[in-house]
């Protein structure tokens, strides 16, 4: 027996499944699915087949002539689930799960139609990454493992769902419609995604549309205006797109990530709607990893850098090609201070802050931080000044070439690494950056014209003839920067002068709230009260409840607006603020 990835059942001994055919009814009622998994396997061979399910009531197993197949659901541990084994007689090479879904399933939220635009739908969306996939669909939840796959959802008749695959056709019977997809290029698990809702779209691009609430539509079609710009500009650094279309879906405010890079489909946080496009770099984030992450997959949460070191590096390549080194190194500047504030979070557990990580035993939501973002983006950013920009973008598109469609570890970036560029990851020292905590003192630092002029302004009011080029990016640099002991006064002419209370952005309107409450300026505490009910995006709500649960003042605050919200927030996000809250 082979247990190659810590966070799934999967003997690598087994055979691997290869398609999918999924059934689901969403019952809104019940908050539950009620499903039929089909899963055919790459060839038949007797013997157990070990599945990952978490919180999944089993109804039956039978093969593809209806036989039952006996099967032993084990109980569940705390982090994979429970173990679904099946014992496949000869020759038996598909099989069918029924089961229905828990209305507590972790990739599952379900909202009720006060918590979404329109206020008169229910709404239901999947968030699969990392481990949540089992808590769906039973399966071999492991990245590397990827499948195809058809589906089938019935939904209310007033409802349309959406999906992370190609839409085939609709049908209406009775109360019910039923929509068909297919996903014809091979995913990992944690890349199956659906919503459902009252959506509408509108068209972007010949491969690009947009999927919102009616009442957020046009604004959504507004911020998003570029992104078939972007999907050249993104096909000219890495080659041709691979999925067909980019469709985006503006998810409700309770959807905890900023971006989920679901193929074909990506998720959108609505608090990128700031009304003047400033925050797409997150779009920019989520395409980037049709080739970062979806093409060339991380072999398991241990190696999560080689999805998002490498999209962040790729990330940045796409918003300098659309609008010039200077923006791009500011975003340099802001991921620089992200990590080295996740370092600090990280100090007492150093082993989570090396590139690549052993998580037996250890819940992949736990170990999340910005450090794979951007430990993994110095580290590419390294290689690429070492071998020079020419020499490094071959190196990466014969990276994306070699490995498409398949899932690789650290070790193997490493080899390759060591035969396309020998002796490159020596040079910078790659071994600190993937084995060792911390960043190493030779790591390169973004450097740029405006970023030395933000320097000069630190812990200032700046000018109006200061400030007037600044993009929101240098707004949230220089709020992100203040120094903690800066004076109360200088807060309250900042507010008066700039209105930063009430601003639209929502990384400058947090990076303020921080800056300001940390300093002991409460003027905008109301604010971060109201805020902290109108969003559920982790990014967010973490550091806004960190930084009233740091102060004794502001304990309550936090707790009181925890117990007014946090029933509307996703269950991801609510682990993540109990946490926070326990620990003050
Ligand atoms: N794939 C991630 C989101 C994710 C990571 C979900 C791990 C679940 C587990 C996505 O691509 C991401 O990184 N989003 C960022 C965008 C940012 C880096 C531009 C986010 O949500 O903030
Ligand atoms: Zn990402």
């Amino acid at each position: 027996m082979a247990r190659l990835d810590p966070h799934s059942y999967n003997d690598s001994t087994q055979p691997e499944t290869e398609t999918l055919d999924w059934k689901a009814r969403v019952d809104f009622r019940t908050r539950r699915l009620h499903a039929e998994a089909t899963l055919t396997l790459k060839e038949a061979s007797a013997g157990p087949l070990d599945l990952d399910t978490r919180d999944l009531d089993i109804r039956g197993v039978v093969d593809a002539q209806g036989r039952p197949l006996p099967y032993i659901l084990s109980p569940p541990e705390p982090i994979l689930g429970s173990r679904l084994r099946i014992e496949l007689p000869a020759g038996v090479k598909q099989l069918t799960v029924r089961y229905r879904t828990s209305p507590e399933a972790s990739a599952l939220q379900w909202l009720s139609p006060p918590q979404t635009a329109g206020g008169q739908q229910p709404f239901l969306f999947s968030q699969c990454q990392a481990i949540h996939a089992r808590s769906v669909v039973p399966l071999q939840d492991t990245p590397r493992i990827r499948i195809r796959y058809r589906a089938s959802l019935r939904v209310p008749k007033q409802l349309k769902s959406v999906m992370a695959a190609s839409f085939v056709g609709r049908e209406e019977h009775g109360v019910e419609a039923e929509e068909h997809y297919e996903m014809p290029q091979p995913v990992p698990p944690y890349l199956l995604a659906f919503a459902v809702g009252s959506l509408t779209s509108k068209e972007l691009g010949p491969r690009s549309r947009v999927w919102a609430e009616p009442e957020a539509l046009e604004d959504a079609a507004d911020e998003f205006a570029g992104v078939d710009d972007m999907l050249k500009a993104a096909e000219s650094l890495f080659g041709p797109y691979d999925w067909e279309r980019f469709d985006l879906l503006l998810m409700p405010p309770s959807f905890p990530y900023g971006g989920m890079e679901n193929p074909r489909l990506t998720f959108l946080t609505p608090t990128l709607i700031a009304g003047d496009k400033s925050l797409v770099n997150v779009v920019a984030h989520e395409l980037a990893h049709s080739w970062t992450g979806n093409l060339v997959t991380n072999a398991s949460a241990e190696h999560f850098w080689l999805n998002e070191g490498f999209t962040v590096f790729a990330e940045r390549r796409i918003l300098e090609a659309l609008a010039g080194p200077e923006v791009a190194a500011l975003h340099a500047a802001l991921g620089r201070r992200s990590l080295d504030e996740a370092l600090h979070h990280f100090r007492a557990h150093p082993q989570l802050t090396a590139l690549r990580t052993h998580l037996s035993g250890v819940d992949p939501d736990e170990a999340f931080s910005q450090i794979p973002y951007e430990k993994g983006y110095l580290l590419l950013r390294a290689l690429e000044d070492a071998v020079g920009r020419p020499t490094f973008d071959g190196f990466l598109r014969r990276y994306l070439a070699k490995y498409r469609f398949q899932a690789l570890t650290t070790e193997e970036f490493v080899r390759f690494t060591e035969e396309e560029l020998p002796g490159a990851l020596a040079k910078v020292d790659a071994d600190a950056y993937l084995n060792r905590p911390g960043v190493p003192e030779s790591a390169p630092r973004p450097a740029s014209a405006r970023l030395e002029a933000l320097e000069k302004l630190r812990g200032k009011v700046p000018t109006q003839a200061d400030t007037k080029d600044w993009t929101p990016t240098e707004w949230q640099l220089f709020l992100e920067s203040m120094p903690v002991d800066t004076a109360k006064d200088v807060f309250r002419e900042l507010d008066a002068k700039y209105a930063l209370t009430a601003s639209r952005n929502s990384e400058v309107l947090v990076a303020w709230l921080v800056a300001a409450l940390r300093a002991g300026f409460d003027a905008p505490l109301g604010r971060a009260e109201e805020f902290l009910g109108e969003v559920g995006r982790m990014k967010y709500l973490k550091p806004l409840y960190s930084v009233l649960a740091s102060s004794r003042d502001h304990r309550k605050v936090a707790r009181a607006a925890f117990e007014k919200h946090g029933a509307r927030y996703h269950p991801i996000a609510r682990q993540g603020v109990e946490l926070i809250l326990a620990r003050a």
